[in-house]
């Protein structure tokens, strides 16, 4: 199972494993992991599942498509290593991804 590293924005981070095939917003959410609401359950259309991708796996993971681009738009505080966490999904080669979450997600 996939290690991912969530790091808050005050610094405190998480280890969880997370299933393959499991999006990086439900790992979070299934570990109450603080920083990553959710709220529209995973279906790209409300934002509160923004994240950075660390530098280091920003190519690995990839960007986002042109639906996932539009609803970042909405994010606050949206960087070039923006991501929706809900369109991340778990595998082995994501093994040791870090995620950094954003201040808010309002
Ligand atoms: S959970 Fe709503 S866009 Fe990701």
């Amino acid at each position: 199972m996939p290690l991912i590293k969530y790091v808050e924005h005050n610094g405190t981070e998480h280890q969880i494993q997370v299933s393959n095939g499991q999006s990086v917003m439900e790992g979070a959410i299934d570990n109450m992991v603080d920083g990553i609401a959710g709220e529209c359950g995973g279906s790209c259309s409300c934002a509160t599942c923004h994240c950075y991708v660390h530098e280091d796996w920003v190519a690995k993971v990839g960007g986002p498509n042109e639906i996932e681009e539009g609803v970042l738009e909405c994010a606050a505080d949206p960087r070039a290593n923006s991501r929706l966490s809900c369109q991340i999904t778990v595998t082995d080669e994501l093994d040791g991804l870090v995620i950094l979450l954003p201040e808010s997600q309002y």
